[in-house]
């Protein structure tokens, strides 16, 4: 018989009342920048924040091309703007938050398969987990505790 290989993954699901005042902040600046993406395809309008061991925040958001595939999703935009410039520290924490152009109400969103591809990159580089805070409607952030728990399977070792 075929052997079986299973895993679970697990996101928590946490309330407004229980969001740290650090998780709260970073939850602002995903909404703050996703203000300012550039969607007019899909007007899904998407921002994420990314915090470093050393206390900074950095922020960005989508931008679409005419030619679809050219844009490149907010969590790449401020990944590869950060680790371009700051490739010594840390990135601990990245939230997401995305809103429909005319919508009031923040979305369900979560990370593409390239963007977890990317975060799962910058765990390896640091040898640590980069938790990824995702904003739920208005009140709730789905936490995963890292990468393995939205791209378990994934491909991580190369040449070994
Ligand atoms: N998008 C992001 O920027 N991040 C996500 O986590 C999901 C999708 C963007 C890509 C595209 O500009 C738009 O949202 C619709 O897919």
């Amino acid at each position: 018989m075929n052997r079986k290989i299973e895993v679970t993954a697990s996101l928590e699901v946490v309330p407004i009342e229980l969001w740290t005042e650090e998780e709260s902040m970073l939850i602002t600046k995903a909404k703050e920048i996703l203000e300012s993406a550039h969607a007019p395809y899909s007007k899904f309008l998407v921002g994420a924040a990314l915090l470093l061991e050393n206390g900074s925040v950095f922020a960005a958001n989508n931008q679409e091309n005419v030619s679809f595939p050219v844009g490149i999703c907010a969590e790449r935009a401020v990944l590869s703007y950060v680790m371009g410039n700051y490739p010594r520290i840390k990135p601990l924490k990245i939230a997401i938050a995305a809103k429909r152009i005319g919508e009031d109400i923040y979305a369900y969103v979560t990370p593409c398969g390239i963007c977890r591809q990317t975060i799962n990159e910058y765990e390896m580089k640091f040898g640590s987990s980069i938790e990824i805070l995702m904003l739920n409607g208005q009140e709730e952030i789905l936490k995963a505790k890292g990468i393995e728990q939205l791209l378990p399977f994934r491909f991580n070792k190369f040449n070994s």
